[in-house]
């Protein structure tokens, strides 16, 4: 593509046909990682890719592959294992993001990164241009950590900033382990770990996601590329106090678990404020959850986020602090662990560049942003060049059902992403 090209209606029938799939009655998505809905969508997958005639791969650790070869280059004996290196050594440019989604959360945080892959690989061979160097449009497993609390667990899994071992003992809400839900998926628990050869083949990897906060709306452009990413956790926290009778138990006698947990989530507001950072409680269990009775234990999920490690670190003692002192106070055992952390994270300034580069010569002056999401380029920053495309969110609300991004935006999202696979992929 030599100008930018407009892209057809996004009224895709690619884009529709992954809508109906894991939708909830709140009107958003459950798309839990190795459930009925994640297998509908890994299936969705491989037809989409089969249709457009990609190379298709499961990789151990069930993060999903397609590859569009360069035509000449075939298919040397024994590719089953792994993508081929570019020819040129340069290695092979990756896109992609998830198809795995929160409670409810929105059409577009990872499906829209994914369509786009596939939709920009259409754009380019409609255009004629053929890749010189292979491009693998990737799905990652379980980014949102959603059912195992460990966010972007598949690359986690493939770059080995997670442990086969503490990954397979992760357990659901139900006390169902990864290694159960895996097998019970069809794949191989046993499998799971770093790929280092896979990895190290991989010369650029490009996420298009659908920007999660409100910062483009305000601007006149439809898309963005990503700066940095905060350094961002997940700290359960178990407040153990004393179930007894709602009617009976005198205040002054009370264990109740529930009084140290609301002093926490009010000191994690106050906090959060004060270090110019972000704190959130947005899943707790109460139980045994019954009205007429004193709680016998609280669990509470805190996700932290701050501009640096250091304020990320202040920020979650603090809160644990409240959380120990209040509970002393009330009879109540606090115990906490991170379940997942992700450092800062600052983009290859050298790939932004290229990235921006390539967009400027389609006419797109598009704005460096910084973001607060966590997105699995960031984890696969850690070991190789990575770079983002925001599109622009209308609402500016991600991970609920009014999460949204307009047809024409989508559309510029697939012209810019194509311009970007054709600059790294494609001379
Ligand atoms: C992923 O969207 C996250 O930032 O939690
Ligand atoms: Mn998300
Ligand atoms: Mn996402």
């Amino acid at each position: 593509m030599t100008q930018a090209e407009p892209a057809r209606s996004w009224d895709l029938p690619l884009w529709q046909s992954l809508l109906p799939l894991g939708r909830s009655d709140a009107g958003g998505y459950r798309r839990f990682s190795f459930t009925e809905a994640d297998s509908q969508c890994r299936d969705w997958f491989f037809g989409a890719a089969a249709d457009r005639g990609l190379r298709t791969e499961t990789d151990r650790n069930g993060n999903l592959w397609a590859w569009w070869d360069p035509p000449a280059a075939g298919l040397p004996a024994g590719h089953r294992d792994g993508p081929e290196s570019s020819p040129d050594g340069t290695g092979v440019v990756v896109t992609g993001s998830h198809l795995d989604s929160v409670p409810d959360g929105g059409a577009f945080d990872g499906p829209l990164g994914v369509v786009s892959a596939l939709a920009a690989i259409d754009l380019l061979r409609e255009a004629g241009v053929a890749p010189v160097r292979p491009v693998g449009v990737v799905a990652f497993a379980e980014e949102e950590g959603a059912r195992f609390g460990m966010a972007c667990l598949g690359s986690r899994l493939l770059t080995g900033a997670v442990t086969p071992d503490a990954a397979r003992a992760l357990a659901d809400a139900d006390g169902v382990t990864l290694a159960e839900a895996m097998a019970e998926a069809g794949l191989d628990p046993e499998a799971i770990g770093p790929d280092p050869g896979l990895v190290s083949r991989i010369g650029a990897f490009v996420e298009l996601h659908v920007e999660q906060g409100s910062a483009l709306a305000g601007m006149d452009a439809a898309v963005g590329v990503a700066e940095s990413i905060w350094p961002h956790g997940r700290w359960r926290i178990d407040f153990a106090g004393r179930a007894d009778h709602a009617g009976t138990t005198r205040l002054a006698d009370r264990r109740d678990p529930m009084l140290p947990y609301a002093a926490t989530v009010l000191a994690a507001r106050t906090v959060a404020t004060e270090l110019g950072s972000l704190a959130t409680f947005g899943r707790v269990v109460a139980e045994p959850g019954a009205a007429n009775a004193i709680g016998s234990a609280v669990h509470a999920w805190l996700d932290a986020r701050a501009p640096d490690e250091e304020t990320l670190k202040e920020l979650v003692s603090q809160v644990t602090a409240v959380a120990e002192l209040s509970g002393n106070g009330h009879g109540v055992t606090v115990t906490s662990r991170c379940e997942s952390l992700t450092p800062s994270v600052d983009f290859d300034l050298e790939l932004r560049d290229r990235v921006v580069a390539a967009l400027a010569g389609q006419g797109v002056d598009a704005p460096v942003l910084p973001t607060g999401a966590g997105h699995d380029a960031g984890v696969l920053a850690a070991g190789l060049p990575t770079a983002m495309l925001f599109v622009r969110n209308r609402t500016g609300v991600s991970h609920s059902p009014a999460e949204h991004a307009d047809p024409e935006d989508c559309e510029a999202g697939v012209v810019a992403l194509a311009a970007v696979l054709e600059e790294l992929a494609c001379r």
